[in-house]
């Protein structure tokens, strides 16, 4: 305990630790903390916040050292020259760039497969497959997904997908998607998963933005009891696609036949072709494409400030490291887990923790392809049981709609086997957080309330079960090797006690090194805000223990389910309604969701408003961007509160929307303050 009071000055956050474990911050928050029993950190990976302080400490003072000695694990094919890392993160310096192992020669789908099979995991279950439909469900060891994995990388081969070509995946979570992905990387393709939630129109300017040689798809999938054809998407999608000047010769397309035969499939000839017919013809091993560390590995679009999604670049190496460690220390991952994951690999989420992380430690991963409340709200803990499943990962959102349903559905099951709970993509209010560890976990897992975004590639702040005590709603600590710093607007750090914007100084292994042919946005965006750190876009307190509360976004992207959504996307659709003026779209407290979608409409002079009119305006969004992102509530506007430069005054929307009417602040500056009562007399027109 002594040398824990002595740590230098630059772990300020983490010396707070230090109370805790000293016991001071006891008296006073003893119910706000919540200790791991003895006996989950008797066997955990970091069973004290003294190792833990001790492992930080060295990833701190020897970055390059530490996750050399980590990245030292995996197979190279090529060892990388020292350093490991070469950055520059400070846009006053120069161009901003982030190297990690540069010049190693690896692939990561050799790593996550022919490494594991050469250990003797061969005949372990590397996917257990739950269809939708009860009873439908497969499984495939490391054996047979290498196997399945050779066989379209050859296919893959053989229609002239080569190494830093790009191929877009749109599949539901079948395990076809993560054989998809890992083709892809076995021989240098880069792949981009698109959400299988996203319209016909997303997904085209998505594929113009990364030109694709193909795009694998499936014919339909069944949510719930509800065939959705994925096949006719894709075709309206590769329509427009060409419209713009970008075609793509391969459709490859897996017949589900739980939901859709082929027979009832539109189909090209000549571009389209049937998985089934073509894949499993190949040779089940196929020669690995030896990449640099620093290649590319994946695309992943995702949601920012303006209208156009920002195409996430996550290169091999780094990524490798760090998501394979990460998840090996964030759940205490033992090789008899059963890890289940509820993301779909059409988020982040899906790529580090359903497929990356897990396969790289030769994990047995659960995926389900249905909907977590189908044919009931037990369907997640039948799963459990029926698995054995030993460490859950979902989203707040998932909790608090089954949290909604009663206890009956989760407390009819037995869960025991549930050791390692985990939570993701928004902060968990702490009502839920006590939900879920005590119903779901029976008071008996630790959460590992996990804070990072697609940008980081893997966890930056995250609890490590059994480490230490947790707080309900608090991420906690940040993971090795991370260094969260809260500044001010003025880009000074606070120390302490403090609120204020999240950055991360110094880089780390998973961190994505550019948006897709738009590295100038990539330093506007992330690094010119607060020279010298990179910039999350999230608000964060620390507490007078150190710990770390995510408070949300600070920029116009919502949350709505977990899901990151671009208010200036949700506005570009409702303003291509031909009846549709203007729009503003702000988040509103949502009860189940987090965030839900408010939009102000100003419809085109002389158009009525109507419920039809309403309708329609709904479906424009979900035509445009997903059923996901359909807005909650529109609020018809016939002005917008502007400032006399034509500014429209967010902050006064979002008061109306949560109706906090008596907090609408100074309204003298707008060009016109009379908007401001109309919207409120309209506000449940
Ligand atoms: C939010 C998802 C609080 C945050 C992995 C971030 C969280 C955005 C948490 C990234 C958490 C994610 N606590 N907030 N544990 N996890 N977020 O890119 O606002 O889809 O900036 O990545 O989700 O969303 P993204």
């Amino acid at each position: 305990v002594d040398s824990l009071t002595t740590m230098p000055s630059g772990a300020g956050k983490i010396s707070c630790l230090n109370a805790v474990v000293l016991g001071e911050a006891l008296a006073s928050e003893v119910d706000e903390l919540v200790f791991p029993s003895h006996h989950f950190s008797s066997q955990a990976l970091v069973p004290s916040p003294q190792k833990y302080l001790e492992i930080y400490q060295r990833s701190i003072d020897d970055p390059a050292g530490f996750w050399s000695d980590i990245a030292s694990q995996f197979y190279w094919k090529q060892k990388w020259p020292q350093p490991a890392v070469s950055e520059n993160l400070d846009v006053r310096e120069g161009h901003v760039y982030i190297e990690w192992f540069k010049g190693g020669i690896t692939n990561i789908s050799y790593n996550c497969l022919d490494r594991n099979v050469e250990a003797g995991l061969g005949d372990k279950v590397a996917i257990y497959w739950e269809g939708n439909d009860l009873g439908s469900d497969a499984t495939l060891t490391y054996s047979q997904l290498l196997q399945r994995v050779c066989q379209l990388a050859n296919y893959l081969k053989d229609v002239g997908v080569k190494k830093g070509d790009a191929v877009v995946i749109y599949l539901p979570m079948l395990m076809e998607l993560p054989i998809a992905m890992l083709a892809c990387a076995r021989i240098g393709a880069v792949h981009s998963v698109v959400f299988a939630g996203f319209s016909a129109e997303s997904l085209a300017q998505r594929i113009v933005d990364c030109k694709p040689k193909a795009v694998i798809t499936c014919n339909a999938v069944k949510r719930g009891s509800k065939p959705i054809h994925l096949k006719d998407i894709v075709d309206a999608a590769l329509t427009g696609s060409a419209q713009q000047g970008v075609s793509v010769d391969v459709c490859l397309t897996y017949e589900n036949q739980s939901a859709m035969m082929r027979e009832s499939t539109k189909w090209q000839e000549g571009r389209d072709v049937w998985w089934q017919d073509v894949v499993p013809k190949y040779p089940t091993t196929c020669d690995v494409e030896w990449v640099d560390a620093e290649d590319p590995l994946f695309l992943l679009y995702t949601s920012g400030s303006t209208g156009k999604p920002k195409g996430v670049l996550h290169t091999t190496g780094g990524y490798m490291v760090y998501t394979a460690t990460t998840f090996k220390y964030a759940f205490d991952y033992k090789p008899s887990d059963v890890y289940w994951c509820t993301a779909d690999c059409g988020w982040i989420t899906g790529h580090s923790y359903v497929t990356y992380g897990p396969m790289l430690n030769g994990a047995s991963v659960l995926v389900y392809e249905g909907a977590p409340n189908y044919p009931d709200s037990g369907r997640c803990w039948d799963i459990v049981d029926k698995y054995k499943v030993t460490i859950f990962y979902t989203a707040p959102t998932l909790v608090r709609s089954l949290m909604r349903e009663g206890d009956q559905y989760v407390t009819r099951y037995s869960r025991k086997s549930l050791r390692v709970l985990g939570s993701v993509g928004e902060p968990i209010n702490p009502s839920a957080w006590r939900w879920y560890f005590n119903v779901v976990g029976d008071s008996r897992c630790p959460i590992s309330d996990t804070w990072w975004q697609t940008e980081t590639g893997g966890f930056l702040i995250t609890p490590l079960p059994g480490a230490w005590p947790q707080k309900p709603g608090s991420a906690t600590f940040p993971f090795f090797g991370v260094q969260p710093v809260i500044v001010d607007e003025k880009g000074v750090e606070i120390e302490g006690e403090c609120s204020g914007y999240l950055c991360i100084k110094g880089s780390w292994p998973g961190a994505f090194r550019t948006l897709y042919g738009d590295h100038e946005r990539y330093e506007t965006t992330y690094f010119k805000p607060f020279p010298g750190y990179y910039f999350s876009g999230d608000g964060c307190s620390r507490d007078k223990d150190g710990y770390h509360w995510l408070t949300g976004r600070v920029d116009d992207v919502i949350n709505v389910s977990g899901h990151r959504i671009g208010t200036a996307e949700v506005e570009s659709a409702l303003v291509s309604h031909p009846q549709c003026a203007e729009a503003a779209v702000v988040g509103v407290e949502h009860e189940v969701k987090g965030q839900g979608i408010y939009a102000f409409v100003t419809l085109v002079e002389g158009v009525p408003y109507s419920e039809e009119l309403r309708k329609s305006l709904v479906l424009a969004v979900r035509q445009q961007i997903g059923a996901f992102a359909a807005p909650d509530k529109i609020h018809w506007a016939p002005g917008l509160p502007k400032t006399r430069s034509g500014k429209i005054m967010r902050r006064i929307l979002r008061k109306i929307a949560s109706r906090q009417l008596d907090e609408l602040g100074d309204t003298s500056t707008l060009a016109d303050p009379s908007v401001v009562d109309q919207l409120i007399e309209l506000a449940d027109h």
